[in-house]
């Protein structure tokens, strides 16, 4: 029996994974992180029975009161690393769903990992379609040395680019670095309108009501161009899954992976 805590377990995607969680077999929700709710039954809130499922406020007082293996990090970029953290070093698996930490942050939280001899798993999009289009990206990079990406989302998204982008990015630039046929200094014009260099890649983010979240990967070569495109639908049950799977498997390895295939057999 995995016991697990969810930092935003009464968010939007948090709430989906709590109802999924507590009805698991080989799972037990210990309690949720909220500010708004804490201090009540997150199963009386989510219709789950006669169950208590203590909220806290703060992930320290949830450190001290309640048992867990695995903490799933489910709230704002904020406070996420403050309660990864602080998971960390008790000893807790981590496994990290929120998006919009960035590269130095992600060197720290490896750096705890390893320092407290933690496991700590992040995706950045726990969808399976996501997933393929990751690979698909990746195999197409060693094709194509020139490629973009765009992200885009609904007009209130706070972080950007989004963590989907940010792993796309991470993954692709670990293939090769794109092809720069003109440099930041050659460009004449608004340099920003070239987007945002993450690890070498260019990241392009669109905000705009009307749209949920999407992303693509733009790849070039002299008369062809390869699209590859993800679409997200309104509701988070895709995402319940992918990070179910990682709860089972973030304890069956030592250190910070990256990405749920890395823990997937995928065959490709
Ligand atoms: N990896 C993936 O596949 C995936 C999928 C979906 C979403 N996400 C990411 O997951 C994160 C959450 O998304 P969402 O749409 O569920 O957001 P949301 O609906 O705003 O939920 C956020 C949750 O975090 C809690 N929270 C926020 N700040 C807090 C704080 N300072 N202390 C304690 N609790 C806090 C909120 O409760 P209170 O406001 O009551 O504190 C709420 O429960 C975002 O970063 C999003 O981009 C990732």
């Amino acid at each position: 029996m995995i016991k697990v805590f969810i930092a935003g377990g009464t968010g939007w995607a948090g709430s989906e994974l709590s109802k999924a969680v507590f009805k698991h077999p080989n799972m037990r929700l210990t309690g949720v992180l909220s500010r708004t709710h804490a201090g009540k039954n997150l199963a009386e809130m989510l219709d789950l029975g006669t169950a208590h499922i203590p909220i806290f406020d703060h992930m320290e007082t949830a450190l001290q009161e309640v048992e867990f293996d695995v903490l799933v990090e489910y709230t704002t970029p904020a406070v996420a690393k403050i309660n990864i953290t602080a998971a960390i070093k008790k000893g807790k698996s981590v496994v990290i769903g929120t998006s919009g930490l960035i590269a130095d942050d992600y060197v720290e939280i490896e750096k705890a990992t390893d320092e407290n001899n933690a496991s700590v798993l992040a995706v950045g999009n726990f969808a399976i379609t996501v997933v393929l289009l990751q690979k698909f990206a990746e195999i197409a990079a060693n094709y194509i040395p020139n490629f973009e990406i765009l992200d885009y989302a609904h007009e209130d998204k706070i972080d950007s680019p989004s963590g989907t982008a940010r792993e796309l990015a991470h993954r692709l630039s670990t293939q090769r670095r794109p092809n720069v046929h003109v440099s930041e200094d050659e460009l004449v014009g608004e340099k920003a309108s070239r987007g945002a260099d993450l690890e070498g890649v260019q990241v392009h983010s669109i905000r705009l009501p009307g749209h949920v979240i999407s992303i693509e990967a733009i790849f070039g070569l002299k008369d062809e161009k390869l699209t590859l495109r993800h679409d997200s639908g309104t509701s988070a049950e895709p995402y319940v899954k992918g990070a179910l799977l990682a709860i089972e498997k973030v304890g069956t390895f030592k250190g910070f992976k990256r990405g749920l295939d890395s823990v997937m057999d995928l065959k490709l």
